[in-house]
């Protein structure tokens, strides 16, 4: 692929794999003392903390402390947000891999959750995670911004995209797709809804909490949007020509289960070349912002070419 003006600035100055890892470990670390707070060992414990701790990317909590980074905001406050959007989205892989949905028995590159345990174990841990998301938002042992208002914003925000009007929807509208073509407004709506919406909340939320003014928290939306859609788009690449091994989950499945995606819509070529876009899209968003917002754009052209 070519290098854009955007990426080649990318590259010159940020080291992504390093800022990747730091941040990684902050946020399994976290993740590790959250549960461990939790006290008695439980058998749907024991499936909580076993696909949450299984390895995954952690892009929607380090989208969330970048963008608190971008606006000057201390990535402490924002900690327990980026936790609590890592758990809302493990749960939906949880629940995503199950028999009723996906059917996958790979994910984080170990057994699924039921595979692991059982179905019904799986469905109680998903439920578990997401439930503890919101008492960690809630949780008074945690370090609060001086406004509570601020806190319950953010709790809407999360709770509004992980729901009926954001990801659920999004999913529900995914299997209701199953074997019929979508058109591409139709695809958009679902890889918005059921991608997009969590990204877009973990960005706007790492804004809000690091004190971003008005005008830098809709630019970290505009950002988000677009940097959310490229994702799935490139999930969607990656399900047809990526490699399992890497990926820790199979490939191939959204065609054996007739599913609307953007290669299928599109083709491989223009896919990509829709991915390009929209990452360009997200890079000019944070054209108003200085260099703290380098790991934002960074993250930007990692989606377009990760692996995994
Ligand atoms: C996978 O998300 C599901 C999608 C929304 C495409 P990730 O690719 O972020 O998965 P993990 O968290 O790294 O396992
Ligand atoms: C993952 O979506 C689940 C959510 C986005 C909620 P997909 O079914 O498209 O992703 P993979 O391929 O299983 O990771
Ligand atoms: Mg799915
Ligand atoms: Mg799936």
């Amino acid at each position: 692929m070519q290098a854009s003006n955007h990426d080649q600035k990318i590259i010159a100055g940020f080291d992504l794999a390093g800022y990747l890892t730091a941040k990684q470990k902050l946020i399994n670390d976290t993740l590790e003392q959250i549960l461990q707070d939790t006290s008695n060992t439980s058998h749907v414990l024991e499936a909580m903390k076993y696909s949450l701790m299984a390895g995954g990317k952690r892009i929607r909590p380090i989208l969330c402390l970048a963008a608190a980074e971008a606006v000057g905001g201390s990535i402490d406050r924002v900690l327990p947000s980026a936790c609590a959007l890592e758990m809302i989205h493990t749960y939906s892989l949880v629940h995503d891999d199950l028999p009723a949905m996906d059917n996958d028995d790979l994910r984080r590159g170990k057994p699924t959750c039921h595979i692991a345990f059982d179905e019904a174990t799986a469905i109680l841990a998903g439920d578990a995670l997401l439930t503890m998301a919101f008492q960690v938002l809630s949780s008074n042992e945690i370090p609060r911004p001086e406004h509570g208002s601020m806190w319950l914003r953010v709790t809407y925000i999360i709770a509004k995209a992980a729901g009926h009007l954001g990801m659920i929807e999004g999913q529900m509208r995914d299997i209701e797709a199953e074997g019929r073509k979508l058109s591409l407004d139709e695809l958009e709506r679902v890889h918005a809804l059921k991608t997009g919406a969590l990204i877009e909340a973990s960005v706007h939320v790492g804004g809000i909490l690091g004190n971003g003014s008005d005008e830098q928290i809709e630019k970290l939306k505009i950002y988000a949007k677009n940097l959310g859609l490229a994702f799935q788009v490139t999930d969607d690449i990656l399900n047809i020509v990526g490699d399992p091994a890497v990926m820790g989950k199979s490939v191939g499945t959204d065609s054996l289960r007739k599913k609307s995606t953007y290669p299928s819509l599109l083709g491989k070529k223009q896919s990509r070349k829709l991915a390009e876009k929209l990452v360009n899209n997200a890079l000019h968003a944070l054209d108003i912002f200085d260099n703290k917002s380098d790991p934002l754009r960074a993250i930007a052209g990692y989606i377009l070419n990760r692996k995994r």
